[in-house]
C-alpha cells in the first residue's frame, strides 16, 4: 500500500512535535491505544518508525477507528484484535479543542465513540495538539460532534436545538450523510462557549438515541501542546 503523506498546513510541524513527545512516554511492554485523526497519525508513524529501528519493542496497539487499524497494520504495529481483552496502559489521541481543565472536544473525524471507549479503558489518556486547539472555554473554537442512531434522529436534532445548539448533519465528502464505524450518523452542534461542560455532558448522556458525544470530561490525564514556543506537557491535577 502507498505511504500517503499526512496533509500539510502551518500546524503540521507542531502536530509532529507533540506526537513525538508523547511517543517518548511509551515504554516496552505497554498496551497502547492508537488515536485517530491527522495528529494521531504522526504518533502512529513515529511508533512504527521506532519499532522498525529498534528504539521500541514489545508493545501492542489497540485502534480507535478502522482507518487507524488499517494504517497500523500497514506500519507493522502489532495489534490486539480481541475486543479489549485487557486494559490499556496509555492512549495517544488528538483533539479538536482543549480547555485549561484538560477537558476536550473530540470527534472532528467522526471516531468519538470508539475513542471514548478506548479512553475509558486507559490508565492514561494523552492528548496531543498544536496550540490552535487551546481554548479558554470548550465550544468557542469547535462544534460539538454527537454520534446518534439513524432511527428517529430528527427527534435528537430537535432535542439538541431545545438545548440551544445549532445543528448540522455531518456529510461525507460525496454529500451523503457520514456514517461512523459503528453505523451511526454525526450531528455537529454549535452550542457556542459551553458554560458547564459537566451539566451538558449529563444531559446528553441521559438522552436515548445519542450514542455518544464529543465532550471528554475528567478523562484526559495529560495534554501535550506544541507551538512556536516549543512543547508543553500539562498533567491533570489530583
Ligand atoms: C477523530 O474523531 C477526532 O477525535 C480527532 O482526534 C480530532 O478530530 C483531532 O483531529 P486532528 O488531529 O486531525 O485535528
Amino acid at each position: 500500500m502507498k505511504d500517503t503523506p499526512p496533509s500539510v498546513d502551518a500546524q503540521t510541524p507542531y502536530k509532529a512535535m507533540a506526537a513525538e513527545y508523547a511517543v517518548g512516554l511509551v515504554q516496552p511492554g505497554m498496551r497502547v491505544g492508537l488515536g485517530s485523526g491527522s495528529t494521531a497519525l504522526f504518533a502512529l508513524r513515529r511508533i512504527g518508525e521506532l519499532l522498525h529501528g529498534g528504539g521500541l519493542h514489545d508493545i501492542m496497539g489497540f485502534a480507535t477507528s478502522q482507518a487507524t487499524r488499517l494504517e497500523a497494520q500497514r506500519l507493522g504495529i502489532p495489534l490486539m484484535y480481541d475486543d479489549l481483552p485487557a486494559g490499556i496502559d496509555m492512549t495517544i489521541d488528538g483533539a479538536d479543542e482543549v480547555d485549561p481543565a484538560l477537558n476536550v472536544i473530540k470527534g472532528g473525524g467522526g471516531a468519538l465513540l470508539r475513542e471514548k471507549i478506548v479512553a475509558q479503558a486507559s490508565r492514561r489518556e494523552v492528548i496531543i495538539v498544536d496550540e490552535t486547539k487551546w481554548s479558554p472555554r470548550l465550544g468557542t473554537r469547535h462544534v460539538l460532534p454527537m454520534e446518534v442512531v439513524q432511527y428517529g434522529w430528527r427527534s435528537q436534532a430537535r432535542f439538541l436545538e431545545s438545548l440551544g445548539a445549532r445543528i448540522v448533519v455531518r456529510d461525507s465528502q460525496d454529500g451523503v450523510p457520514f456514517v461512523t464505524d459503528s453505523g451511526n450518523m454525526i450531528l455537529d452542534g454549535d452550542f457556542g462557549p459551553i458554560e458547564d461542560v459537566h451539566a451538558l455532558a449529563d444531559r446528553l448522556n441521559r438522552r436515548a438515541g445519542i450514542v455518544e458525544h464529543g465532550l471528554f470530561v475528567d478523562l484526559v490525564t495529560d495534554v501535550i501542546v506544541a507551538g512556536k514556543a516549543g512543547v508543553r506537557h500539562l498533567k491533570r491535577q489530583g
